[in-house]
């Protein structure tokens, strides 16, 4: 099969690239010609584990070709995926359709084949039905299907996620788009990959759905720890004791500073926008969104708390380990690192911060913040260490010299990977997230 990509940032990029891997034939098509010139050379645009390698396999197998041109690379296609972003609308939350609009109406404008178009970017209700309105309005002759296929891939682990999918959500509307589908993801389908086949409409909102619901395990969790906090419970053992329920599930019931990232804030807020706009409110989601945000900078009080109170933290050192919004990626975007930093500097605090991707993103969302090459040297002289993202570099810190290093022997741990037991007994004032 031929399939081109339209849009090569996160998703399009591993969707392409895992796609060639299963021998299909793909274009990857950006408009941006010093990505597109970049990739040519090897070089991602983004961090993600593995991406480099598969990538640069398929190119060198022939599979896979990067072009800034949507008319030439979506020639002889049989699926034309849309992989542009769709961020937060500035002032309302809504999701931005801008770029997919105007890729659809590209594709209506070029088409040189009968060819199955794909929404694989993030798009609220209703965006397939207005992709279709677009493609026939452009007058084109060639037969045309306008299918939904959202992803669910979490950075840092996409490339496994694309492979080894807990489900394919295709929403299709006529046997010609749901034919394309199935031959595209054949070889998943082989390997007894689940795939629901469902109506457009409720592939769009499949998708939303799933962000809000695991959004909202995370932030149910997370108010579960404050209240061991208050009555000396575990919130380790209690994520254990409800996730052994088969009817819960274990997954996603981490206590920590708060979910951020690219898709969670984006997605609920979105969600919370076509409620409104179908007069159907959600205020279970309401309510997740309020409670992250108001977390956020609660985690940075946590750490004024440590150094014995805003008060007494002016002059006083922090140092942050981990900047981005989980491990293994450079996203900075929404990170409850950003609100951390800001609560610490705005009560007068001096911030030394390390993060091993993150810290180019990081500098310019907290000016104040001095970046570090590594985790020793934010340490040196704090008066609080403070690990905001579990990268595996902090969880096994050298905790005789983070002593000796350190001003005062205080850990505050916002995503629970260290023993209370082990870093008390090594000398440390420790606080951690729903265990105190
Ligand atoms: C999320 C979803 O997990 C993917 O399925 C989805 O495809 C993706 O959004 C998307 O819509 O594109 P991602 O944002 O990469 O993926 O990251 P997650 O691993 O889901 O983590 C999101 C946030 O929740 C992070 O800040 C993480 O630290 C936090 N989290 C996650 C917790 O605090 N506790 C948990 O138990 C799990």
């Amino acid at each position: 099969m031929k399939i081109a990509m339209v849009g090569s940032g996160y998703v399009g990029l591993v969707s392409g690239a895992c796609f060639a891997d299963f021998g299909h034939d793909v274009v990857c098509i950006d408009k941006d010609q010093s990505k597109i010139d970049r990739l040519h050379d090897g070089i991602m645009p983004i961090y993600e584990p593995g991406l480099a390698e598969l990538v640069g396999a398929n190119v060198r197998a022939g599979r896979l070709t990067f072009t800034t041109s949507l008319a030439e690379g979506i020639k002889d296609a049989d699926a034309i995926f849309i992989a542009v972003g769709t961020p937060s609308r500035r002032g309302d939350g809504h999701a931005d359709l801008t770029f997919v609009y105007a890729v659809a109406k590209e594709i209506g404008e070029n088409l040189a084949n009968d060819a199955v178009v794909v929404t694989k970017s993030t798009v609220p209700v209703g965006t397939g039905d207005e992709v279709e309105r677009i493609l026939k309005d452009s007058g084109t002759s060639h037969k045309f299907s306008v299918v939904s296929n959202p992803e669910f891939l979490r950075e840092g682990a996409a490339i496994g996620d694309f492979k080894r999918p807990d489900r394919i959500v295709i929403g299709a509307e006529d046997d010609f788009g749901r034919e394309v589908m199935s031959a595209v993801y054949r070889p998943l389908f082989l390997n007894e990959s689940p795939i629901l086949f469902t109506g457009r409409r409720t592939s769009e909102l499949i998708k939303y759905a799933a962000n809000a619901f695991l959004a909202t395990k995370i932030t149910f969790i997370n108010e579960m720890a404050d209240l061991c906090e208050k009555v000396g419970a575990d919130v380790q053992d209690v994520s254990r004791g409800i996730g052994m329920d088969g009817r819960i599930g274990a997954k996603f019931l981490h206590a920590g500073p708060g979910y951020g990232g690219s898709c969670f804030p984006k997605d609920t807020l979105a969600l919370l926008k076509t409620a409104e706009d179908y007069d159907s409110p959600t205020r279970i989601v309401e309510a997740v969104v309020k409670v992250n945000d108001t977390r956020k900078r609660a985690m940075g009080r946590k750490v004024l708390d440590a150094l014995g109170g805003a008060d007494k933290a002016r002059g006083k050192k922090v140092a942050l380990l981990g900047l981005t919004f989980k491990p293994n990626t450079d996203d900075m975007r929404d990170s409850p690192a950003i609100a951390v930093a800001q609560t610490l500097t705005d009560a007068g605090v001096e911030v030394a911060a390390f993060d091993p991707e993150g810290m180019e993103l990081a500098a310019p969302l907290m000016p104040e913040v001095t970046m570090v090459e590594e985790p020793y040297a934010a340490i040196k002289d704090a008066d609080a260490i403070a690990i905001v993202t579990e990268w595996d570099a902090f969880r096994a810190l050298d905790l005789g010299r983070v002593k000796e290093l350190a001003k005062a022997p205080v850990l505050v741990d916002l995503r629970n990977i260290y023993r209370p037991d082990e870093v008390r007994a090594a000398g440390f004032e420790y606080s951690s997230i729903g265990r105190n």
